[in-house]
C-alpha cells in the first residue's frame, strides 16, 4: 500500500497495536543494499513499513539534491515482491509544512552532538546529521515502530541514530545490517548511477583500500599511521580522497592503535561523486 499523508499512515499503525513494527527509512531509488534492510525488517517484524523521502534538509546547498534519482514506480514493485505492508512517500510539504525555507530558524531540528558530527562525512556536509536525526525522529513519532533497520554503510549515520535514541530515550531498537556490495567489492549506493563503467572501476580503489587495511591488520599491524600510509599508495589520480580514518567502531574515538573494535573509513569522489565505505577490521 503507498501512502503519502501522515494521518493515513497513523490511522493504519492504529489498527496494528500489539504487533511487532519495523520501519527502514529511505531515500528511494532502492538497491539491493536497501533490500536487505527490507529482508531483515520482514524477517524480525509482522508489519514493515519502508519510508521513501528524499530529505531536503539533509542536503547542502551545493548537493545533489535536485538530481538525486526518484524512481517511486520501481520502488514500489521491489517492496511488494518483498512484502512490504506500507511505503510512506511523504511529500517535502507533507513532512515540513508549507515555509518556503527549511532551516532552524523556523523549524524545530535534532541536533547530534559535536562530537560525533565534528568529523568522517560531518566535517564537509556541514549540517547533514542534523538532516538526518530531525527527519528520522520524525519518522519514528509518525511511524512508531518497535525496530528500525539501518544500513553499515553509512556507519557514522547509524552510530549517530544510536546515540540520538539513547540520548532521547526513544522507544525503537537499531538494528545494524551489513554492507551489501557488487560482486567487484564496490559497496551498493543510489549515488552508483552518476558513475561511467570507468568510473565504477576507479571506485574499486575504495573497498580495495579497506580490505588490505584489513588484511594489514590482521597480519598483526596495528599502528594506525602505517596501515593508513599503506592504503595511500592505492590512490591515484582518479580518486580524490576526502577522508581515510580508523576510529573506534561503537563511539567514533580516535584510537592509539587499532584493535578489534576499529573500523577504518573511507570518503573519496570519483569522476566528481562522493563515495563512501567502511570495513570492520574484524568480523
Ligand atoms: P539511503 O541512502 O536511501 O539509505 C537507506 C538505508 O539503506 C541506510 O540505512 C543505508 O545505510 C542503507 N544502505 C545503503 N546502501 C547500502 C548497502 N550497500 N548495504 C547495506 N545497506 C545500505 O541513509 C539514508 O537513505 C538517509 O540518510 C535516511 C536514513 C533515509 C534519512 O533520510
Amino acid at each position: 500500500m503507498l501512502l503519502h499523508n501522515i494521518e493515513e499512515l497513523r490511522k493504519q499503525r492504529k489498527e496494528w497495536q500489539g504487533l511487532k513494527v519495523g520501519l527502514v527509512p529511505t531515500m528511494g531509488a532502492l538497491h539491493e543494499g536497501h533490500l536487505s534492510l527490507i529482508k531483515k525488517a520482514k524477517e524480525t517484524c509482522d508489519r514493515v513499513v519502508v519510508s521513501v523521502f528524499v530529505n531536503p534538509i539533509q542536503f547542502g546547498p551545493s548537493e545533489d539534491f535536485d538530481k538525486y534519482p526518484r524512481t517511486l514506480d520501481k520502488d514500489m514493485e521491489l517492496c511488494n515482491k518483498e512484502g512490504v505492508d506500507i511505503v510512506f512517500a511523504p511529500s517535502p510539504k507533507e513532512m515540513y509544512g508549507e515555509g518556503s525555507r527549511l532551516s532552524n530558524d523556523t523549524l524545530t531540528y535534532v541536533c547530534p552532538p559535536f562530537f560525533y558530527v565534528n568529523k568522517l562525512c560531518g566535517k564537509t556536509r556541514t549540517g547533514h546529521f542534523d538532516g538526518v536525526c530531525t527527519v528520522v525522529l520524525k519518522l519514528f513519532n509518525i511511524v512508531q515502530p518497535d525496530y528500525a533497520f539501518f544500513g553499515q554503510k553509512d556507519a557514522q549515520q547509524v552510530v549517530i541514530v544510536k546515540k540520538m535514541v539513547k540520548d532521547l530515550n526513544v522507544p525503537v531498537e537499531i538494528i545494524q545490517c551489513p554492507i551489501v556490495r557488487e560482486e567487484s567489492g564496490l559497496a551498493l549506493s543510489s549515488r552508483n548511477k552518476y558513475l561511467s563503467e570507468e568510473g565504477k572501476k576507479d571506485a574499486l580503489v575504495l573497498s580495495g583500500i579497506l580490505n588490505n587495511i584489513k588484511a594489514c591488520y590482521n597480519r598483526g599491524i596495528t599502528d594506525i599511521k602505517s596501515l593508513k600510509e599503506t592504503a595511500y599508495s592505492f590512490l591515484t589520480e582518479k580518486q580524490d580522497l576526502e577522508y581515510l580514518e580508523i576510529l573506534d567502531r561503537d563511539t567514533l574515538e580516535e584510537q592509539e592503535s587499532a584493535d578489534d573494535n576499529s573500523i577504518a573509513l573511507i570518503a573519496c569522489r570519483v569522476e566528481g561523486v562522493r563515495l563512501i565505505d567502511n570495513i570492520y577490521l574484524k568480523g
